[in-house]
């Protein structure tokens, strides 16, 4: 199961997973994209968007109906989002598309990952945590949007933490990845962050969503399981650079309490 799979890094994965034999299914926000990419996985276009917690739901619903056992859920959809605009429930976006949504995904899908032998959550997090920051008091409040991008990806490695050691006993493991710096279609609702990824010298330098998705391929069946978990990978190698708030239990536990709050689970 992989979100943000109408475009990108999901993408490929998707249909790399599929070549290899899984059975795949596929979220994107997009309809026509997703539907695109579903005919090539033989899955259905499961379509919702983050930004609003009631689609989430609903498309969490739409999951369970068509994949009652789930090994592999990959959190992958996400982006850089403009700080100023809201979401339906009035979170700033960066929080709740790359942060609260996947956990409110993740809560409702568990039993479907605990009905699996060997379930694994892999998080799409970046490099950029390490130009984030949690306040627990301002959770929502950002002026720029690349530390609001930077702290919701530290938030999918504190989240991963968090699944590794609350959910240990449930057979569950998590780990999330950096996939590199990729040429997709990352950074589209900034001119400049689209710009910088989509210009000639990017054109050398970044490498491409084939490429990108590789970290995704790779932890969705890497063994064994139990060496990947809570464990952020920097492409293929474990430890990737992270925040020094990243390791911090306290704070792995204070976000997951709010964030269940927030969600309303
Ligand atoms: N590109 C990089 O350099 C880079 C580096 C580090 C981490 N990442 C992370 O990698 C992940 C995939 O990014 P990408 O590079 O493949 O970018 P992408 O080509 O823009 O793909 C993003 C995917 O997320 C989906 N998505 C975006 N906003 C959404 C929303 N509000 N609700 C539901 N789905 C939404 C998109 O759906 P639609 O296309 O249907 O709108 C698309 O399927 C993201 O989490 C990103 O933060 C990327």
């Amino acid at each position: 199961m992989i979100t943000g799979a109408s475009d990108g890094i999901g993408a490929v994965a998707a249909k790399e997973l599929k070549e290899q034999g899984a059975n795949v299914i596929i979220t994107g926000r997009n309809p026509k994209k997703t539907q695109r990419v579903a005919e090539e996985v033989g899955s259905p276009a499961l379509i919702a968007d983050f930004a609003d917690f009631e689609e989430v739901r609903r498309l969490a619903e739409e999951i369970k109906a068509v994949a009652p056992k789930i090994d592999v859920l990959a959190n992958n959809a996400g982006g850089m989002f403009k700080v100023r605009h809201k979401t339906k429930d009035g979170h700033e976006p960066n929080f709740q598309i790359n942060h609260l949504s996947p956990f409110l995904l993740t809560h409702l899908l568990k039993p479907n990952l605990m009905a699996a032998d060997a379930p694994r959550v892999i998080n799409t997090a970046s490099m950029a945590n390490n130009y984030g920051h949690v306040f627990m008091g301002h959770l929502d409040s950002h002026k720029s949007e690349n530390i609001a991008y930077g702290t919701s990806k530290l938030m999918n490695i504190l989240f991963t933490r968090g699944i590794a050691r609350k959910w240990k006993d449930d057979n569950i493991v998590s780990a999330a990845l950096h996939p590199g710096v990729v040429q997709s279609e990352f950074g589209r609702d900034s001119f400049f962050v689209h710009a910088a990824y989509n210009n000639p010298i990017a054109n050398r330098i970044l490498i491409s969503s084939e490429q990108g998705a590789t970290p995704i391929i790779d932890l969705a069946s890497r063994e064994p399981r139990e060496e990947i978990n809570g464990v952020f990978f920097f492409r293929h190698k474990a430890g990737g650079h992270e925040n020094y708030q990243a390791k911090s239990e306290s704070l792995q536990d204070a976000l997951w309490a709010r964030s269940e709050e927030l969600v309303g689970l």
